[in-house]
């Protein structure tokens, strides 16, 4: 199976350097870089008000920066054709297309909080597999968000707090700049992770808890599994099923949905009705049910997930891992044919839990899998995909990498 491998943090360094250096004839300030996510549980709960339980990858996107003296903004990418340019001054809500609407919409967010981010230019280079629900929008975000705050000054990477305001900056650019209304896992997984942990995730009041992941201690692996099915009408969907959980808490007269204990999610579903979205077309009430349905289960999953995890219980996960994918499969609707079969051959040649994770509709999957059985595991998915005329898939390796941080400094060191 092809194997994505990550870069070793002085080789994406070193390629990031040398990609400025080509564009720019020059030395870098620094060098940062942000990891990518995986999801272990808690799908689609984020903007819910809910809990997940992300961790981070070894897979970073690596930016070599200075500070200019214009005001202006330009980047280059390795992963893109072209040089992109502007004045700071332009970038902002509807201003800017593509790629770098995610990197330069950073530096506009920290701006709207006071901050003084002045002009800079940049080249990009990235492991994180794009599109494959992987994060490597948030890694990109959360690389600038970094390298900003320490060509600038702003102080912000050096706690926890600073940190959560980069990723709320990062959220900002993502929702009013890149204009995809995603729900903040990733940016949080991605500044806030720690090496060997797991990060529970409470969209409700903020908080933030390191969980222990050490999975090899277990005799276990979670392998991910991009399955490089394109992704299929993801903003629309999304935005639906958003706007879809958001009626129905509007319905029910909370907040979020997050207010909804599982005891009382029969009545809840029964004071269900058709609900209007902001678009104008409606969700029967059939539907909103189930959408809700997976929303209150898939919460409940992860206290039972992290419950295992610290009562040094991991081999425990498999059956609330397979519960989650059938929920978002079922009840969501935000599986698809690859992800599915992803799923159902790794649990037949072992696998003792598998799920997709992220956004869902293509994307990456992740199976818990005997340390000695990862081998086997990827062939069987793998056979399975040839089987049915599919390209082949991707597997990666994660065990919990550490956040955002600078990498190379202007010493080269
Ligand atoms: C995407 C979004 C996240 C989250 C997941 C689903 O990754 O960026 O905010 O909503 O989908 O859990």
């Amino acid at each position: 199976m092809n194997q994505v491998r990550a870069w070793t943090l002085d080789e994406g360094a070193e390629r990031a350097r040398a990609s400025y250096r080509a564009a720019f004839g020059a030395e870098p300030d620094g060098v940062w870089a942000a990891p990518g996510r995986v999801n272990l549980i808690g799908e689609h709960t984020d903007y819910n008000g809910g809990l997940c339980l992300p961790i981070a990858l070894a897979h970073r996107t690596y930016v070599a920066l200075s500070a200019v003296e214009a005001a202006d903004v330009t980047l280059v990418s390795r992963q893109e054709a072209g040089t992109w340019s502007a004045a700071l001054a332009d970038v902002g809500p509807g201003a800017v297309d593509g790629w770098p609407a995610y990197a330069a919409g950073v530096a506009w967010a920290l701006g709207q909080d006071g901050h003084a981010v002045g002009g800079f230019r940049a080249a990009v280079d990235s492991c994180v597999p794009y599109g494959a629900g992987l994060s490597s929008s948030a890694a990109l975000e959360s690389a600038f968000a970094i390298a900003l705050d320490d060509v600038f000054g702003l102080g912000l990477g050096a706690d926890d707090e600073g940190r959560q305001a980069l990723a709320a900056a990062c959220i900002r650019a993502e929702n009013e700049v890149a204009g995809a209304s995603t729900g903040g896992m990733d940016q949080a997984a991605s500044l806030l992770s720690r090496p060997g942990g797991a990060l529970l995730l409470d969209l409700r009041d903020g908080s933030r808890t390191p969980i222990p992941f050490d999975l090899a201690a277990a005799g276990l692996a979670l392998l991910v599994i991009d399955t490089r099915a394109p992704h299929r009408l993801v903003d629309g969907q999304y935005g639906q099923r958003r706007a879809t959980c958001e009626a129905a808490a509007a319905r029910l007269g909370v907040p979020t949905l997050r207010e909804v204990a599982p005891a009382e999610l029969p009545s809840a579903l029964a004071a269900l009705d058709d609900v209007r979205l902001p678009d104008g077309s409606t969700v029967p009430a059939e539907l909103v049910r189930r959408r809700v349905r997976h929303v209150v289960t898939e919460i409940g999953r992860v206290e039972e997930f992290v419950a295992a995890l610290t009562s040094g219980a991991a081999r425990d996960v498999g059956p609330l891992m397979d519960a989650s994918h059938a929920s978002l499969r079922d009840d969501y609707e935000v599986s698809c044919p690859e992800l599915d079969v992803a799923v159902e051959a790794a649990r037949a040649a072992g696998a003792l839990g598998a799920r997709m994770t992220g956004g869902g509709f293509g994307g990456s999957a992740i199976a818990l899998v005997a340390a000695d059985q990862v081998e086997d595991v990827s062939e069987s998915v793998r056979a399975a995909f040839v089987g049915r005329g599919w390209a082949e898939p991707g597997t990666l390796s994660a065990t919990g990498d550490g956040a955002a941080a600078r990498v190379l400094d202007d010493a080269g060191e």
